[in-house]
């Protein structure tokens, strides 16, 4: 019964409880095959903001404990974005619920919460909490072989990387411009950006701008993981400079970065609604791997 499980809910967390959260999202991604929380909610863990945490804690509650489950709500505009998941070996006892009825209560605007996978748990859950299936966004993925197309670039266009503390504002308005209908990507703030920047992982390097007469046009943002799996990050052209092949042209000067770093696999997120991408992506040889769903309120 979801009440028989109790929660509290947090304006912040202490590093002991966010790397409590790190190790739980860690051993249900064991399970799970991917991370229930995404960059931006695991950022959060660490960066106060205007997000609140609820954590279902275990019953032995001692000093390195681990959690049962852990939720995240984050207002935006209009609508509130909820992430929870519940650790691998006290699933089916009522957190989940527990959890989702935290964030529906707690949620100040419409509730939609993401899926990472689309399990059909998280499908069941959703399901019985009245939610409804409400965006898809693609996990699509190729390997990094020698077919990779040698970029051509536009004529009149220029290609060099991001340089720290002179590309930034230039950046930020392409890229609001390039996904103002993409809920979360075209939002993005300067202190976004900076926290992005800071990661240890971030490599200017691999962040390619694409300018015609010293004006940006496009962007490639690519990112290493551990391992030899690199990502498209985020992959931006302006409204009005598409259509020329600059998509395609940045996309392969990033997938030739990525492969002479010694990556061996490439992964990238786009909306399954977004057909002008997938179809740039489906034509480089990517292919669906999985799908991560958004529940939402009607
Ligand atoms: C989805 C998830 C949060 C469910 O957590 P949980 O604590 O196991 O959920 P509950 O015990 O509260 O289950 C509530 C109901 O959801 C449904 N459900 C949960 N897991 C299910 C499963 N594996 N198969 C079918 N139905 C399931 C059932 O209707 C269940 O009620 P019941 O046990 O009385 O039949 C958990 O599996 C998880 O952390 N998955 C990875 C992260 C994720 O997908 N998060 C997004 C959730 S929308």
């Amino acid at each position: 019964m979801a009440h028989a499980v109790p929660t509290s809910t947090l304006d912040r967390l202490s590093p002991a409880e966010a790397d409590a959260v790190r190790r739980l999202v860690a051993d249900a991604a064991a399970v799970d095959g991917t991370s229930a929380l995404n960059e931006a909610a695991l950022l959060a863990l660490d960066h106060p903001g205007d997000v609140r945490h609820v954590l279902a804690r275990a019953e032995d509650a001692g000093p390195g404990a681990l959690l049962r489950g852990y939720a995240q709500l984050a207002p935006g505009d209009g609508s509130t974005t909820g992430q929870l998941v519940v650790h691998p070996d006290v699933r089916r006892r009522g957190v989940g619920s527990a959890l989702l009825g935290a964030l529906l209560a707690l949620a100040p605007s419409r509730l939609q919460v993401w899926a990472m996978g689309g399990t059909s748990a998280a499908q069941a859950l959703a399901d019985r909490a009245g939610l409804r299936l409400a965006r898809e966004l693609l996990v699509m993925t190729r390997p990094l072989g020698a077919d990779l197309r040698a970029p051509r670039v536009p004529d009149g266009v220029a290609v060099r990387t991001f340089e720290p503390g002179r590309d930034e504002q230039a950046w930020l308005g392409v890229n609001a411009r390039a996904f103002a209908s993409h809920p979360e990507q075209g939002a993005l703030t300067a202190d976004d950006l900076a926290q992005r920047m800071a990661e240890p992982r971030f490599d200017p390097r691999g962040f390619f701008l694409a300018e015609r007469d010293g004006v940006l046009v496009g962007f490639h943002w690519t990112k290493q993981h551990a391992g030899t799996l690199g990502e498209v990050y985020v992959l931006g052209v302006d409204p009005g400079s598409g259509g020329a092949g600059l998509g395609g042209a940045l996309l392969d000067t990033g997938l030739a970065h990525l492969r002479a770093a010694g990556d061996t696999e490439v992964e990238l997120y786009v909306e399954g609604d977004h057909a002008g991408a997938v179809g740039l992506y489906t034509g480089r040889g990517f292919t669906t791997a999985s799908r991560d769903v958004m529940y939402a309120q009607p």
